[in-house]
């Protein structure tokens, strides 16, 4: 039997397992999909080299804190894994491991679903880790005319704007709160509303006073619907929260291990739907 992993810390909660393995199931599929902890036990090293001995690893995923420290161990990255700077996807191909970001093509494909167009709109992101960047390289390659970052930590909001230079403008957080800015579309990337901290928000919309936003989205899918998202629901705002995004970044990670694999539309409604009821019992 094949075998998949998913590496990071405190990964009791995951969901990726039952949606990689729901996948395989159902593509009858001879491979299993586990979480596989690291620890200051074993390390990152110690799990590549694992995995470059095991003939039945077809490859992993990554997630906090480990999509930038993975590239080091990585033969080849992908063009996305270049500019993201991060990696969520490895496949080992003829010996060699190989990088790639679906996390963006997830994200992607979640405002597609949703009928979020972010062409020549006026974007603000919430935060500046690894998935605001990888958010960020989507609204790019989707034709976002101005995506304005603001991060707690201003010098990490600077560091990456030279990523996407023509396009970002960096913004000091406490400006928030002096200046009303009008935003299109605001994107939180930041942990803060996340359970069991489900009280916290990102950004104060109740006061927003520029006009509204036509869409706010949120990574967070756990509470599927945030402090941030519930309040831009009673100003009358269309919301979007990062389940699909979960899922949707699962399936390209799937199509990258099994080339050539028909995930239906059928089946990613099915497993959203599995997933709503699993995170919202945890709530
Ligand atoms: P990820 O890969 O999920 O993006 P990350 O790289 O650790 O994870 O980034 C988390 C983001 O959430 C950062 O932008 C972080 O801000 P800092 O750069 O200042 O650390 C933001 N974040 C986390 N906790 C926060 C908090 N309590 N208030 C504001 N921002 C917070």
């Amino acid at each position: 039997m094949k075998k998949l992993f998913l590496i990071g810390k405190s990964l009791k909660h995951s969901i990726s397992p039952f949606i990689h393995n729901k996948i395989l199931s159902e593509l009858g599929i001879d491979a299993v999909y586990s979480n596989f902890e690291l620890s200051d036990f074993v390390k990152l090293k110690e799990f590549v080299e694992m995995v470059r001995k095991d003939k039945d690893v077809v490859g992993f995923n990554i997630t906090i804190p480990y999509k930038e420290d993975i590239l080091e161990f990585c033969d080849e990255v992908s063009e996305d894994v270049r500019i993201i700077e991060a990696a969520n996807t490895v496949k080992k191909e003829n010996g060699k491991l190989l990088a790639y970001n679906t996390d963006w093509i997830g994200f992607k494909k979640s405002l597609e679903d949703i009928g979020v167009d972010v062409k020549d709109k006026k974007i603000l992101v919430l935060g500046s880790g690894g998935a605001a960047k990888a958010c960020i390289y989507g609204l790019y390659r989707m034709g976002a005319k101005e995506i304005f970052v603001t991060n707690r930590t201003y010098e990490k909001a600077e560091s990456i704007k030279d990523l996407f230079e023509d396009i970002l403008k960096i913004i000091p957080v406490e400006w928030l709160k002096k200046y009303d800015f009008k935003y299109d579309i605001i994107i939180n990337t930041t942990s803060v509303g996340m359970f069991p901290n489900i009280e916290n928000s990102p950004f104060d919309i109740e006061n927003y006073g520029a006009s509204i936003p036509v869409f706010v989205y949120d990574i967070i899918y756990n509470p599927l619907k945030t402090t941030f998202l519930k309040e831009a629901e009673i100003k009358g705002i269309k919301t979007g929260n990062g389940l699909k995004m979960l899922v949707y970044q699962a399936v390209e990670a799937e199509k990258i291990w099994f080339g050539g694999i028909d995930i239906t539309s059928n089946l990613i409604a099915e497993i959203l739907n599995e997933c709503e009821r699993k995170v919202a019992k945890v709530e």
